[in-house]
């Protein structure tokens, strides 16, 4: 099935997908938290099922156009977890009335105006900065919570949900150690806050949840709410990183192989950062771009031996090699790469992919 590829094309392998849902679902205690998996990894409707299958009917998504295709697809309950956009407001109202719809806010002139103009009932989750620096108000600037909060309560459309924080920082963890004292130190500070707001907002709830913690971390009971994504198909960087093992991997990319370079040992692939990324891993001292992987029955299988992508030009991977993998592929066959962050591969390959396994 992966012969005569005309250009890349991205397969995911539905067994190892549901295989990674049916471990997370086991790892969350669903008496007490809410399992809302981001689906911007896959974004896709046939591992939509996939999840409904196991019951998951609240999911997280990072963009408008998300929220509207799968609203638009059945999904009633949906968290945009992305900074909320004033400009967003009319498409709200024009195509997510009828969902159960929850935005995330860190900035009180973004509210004023979702105040002004909201017209359909929102929940406001606050977004709180414990560590990784991108989004957030400061856990300890209890004088704008206390604003934000009190203006979220005076409005009838808008119901104030809880405590929302992504630690982004655990990608740059060393090992498991590290992403706990995060997890924990993450926790602390969205305890104190729930804890401090619970007597004015009863049903408030804390919401947190990056792969890393969400794969290392062993009971997932300790938030009210947990929102990994990239677990579905993990990558290079999870398995570097510990959060899973290589077998779980559930993406591949396959390349044509259209050059070889035989004094070099590198092979020229069609696979590049426009369907890759640039994003790169260096693993003990040498860059990365991706692991190459044999593609056989259906399937793909890690050579023994040296064989990862060196570089990456806009559609050119160049292939290293020791001898022995070199002499065993030939131009026009089809090499699987897999990829360093499978949730930016999987985006710019979201057009041209193909599901094993069904
Ligand atoms: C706000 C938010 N929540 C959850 C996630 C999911 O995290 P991961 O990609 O590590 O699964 C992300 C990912 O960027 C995010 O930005």
């Amino acid at each position: 099935m992966f012969e005569k590829l005309l250009s890349p094309l991205l397969l995911v392998d539905k067994v190892k997908c549901e295989a990674n849902i049916k471990k997370m679902v086991s790892k969350i205690d669903h008496t007490k938290t809410i399992f809302k998996p981001h689906f911007k990894t896959h974004q896709s409707l046939a591992i939509g099922e996939l999840f409904k299958k196991y019951g998951i009917s609240k999911i997280t998504v990072s963009s408008l156009e998300m929220a509207i295709f799968f609203a638009d697809n059945g999904w009633d309950d949906i968290t945009i977890a992305f900074p909320f956009n004033i400009n967003w407001l009319d498409e709200i109202e024009k195509h997510l009335k009828k969902i159960n719809l929850n935005v995330v806010i860190e900035d009180e002139f973004v509210l004023k105006e979702i105040i002004k103009k909201a017209r359909q009932n929102i929940g406001i989750f606050i977004k709180i900065d414990t560590g990784s620096h991108r989004t957030g108000i400061e856990p300890d600037n209890l004088i704008l919570l206390d604003k934000i909060t009190r203006q979220i309560s005076q409005n009838n459309f808008l119901a104030f949900k809880g405590f929302l924080a992504h630690a982004g920082h655990t990608y740059n963890c060393k090992d498991k150690i590290e992403v706990e004292n995060i997890y924990y130190d993450s926790l602390a500070k969205l305890e104190k806050l729930k804890k401090h707001y619970i007597y004015d907002f009863k049903n408030i709830i804390i919401s947190y949840g990056d792969t890393p913690s969400c794969s290392l971390i062993k009971g997932l009971n300790h938030f009210d709410e947990y929102r990994p994504g990239n677990f579905i198909f993990y990558d290079m960087m999870q398995y570097y990183l510990g959060s899973c093992a290589f077998e779980e991997i559930a993406v591949a990319l396959a390349c044509p192989v259209v050059a070889k370079h035989e004094n070099r040992k590198e092979i020229i692939i069609h696979g590049g950062a426009i369907h890759l990324s640039k994003e790169f891993l260096e693993v003990d001292g040498i860059k990365t771009f991706g692991q190459m992987v044999f593609l056989k029955d259906g399937s793909w299988q890690k050579p023994d031996g040296i064989a990862y992508l060196k570089s990456l030009s806009q559609e050119h991977g160049v292939l290293k090699t020791d001898t022995c993998i070199f002499n065993q592929i030939a131009i026009g066959d089809t090499i699987g790469i897999i990829p360093v962050h499978s949730c930016l591969t999987a985006y710019q390959m979201r057009y041209n992919y193909t599901i094993l396994n069904e």
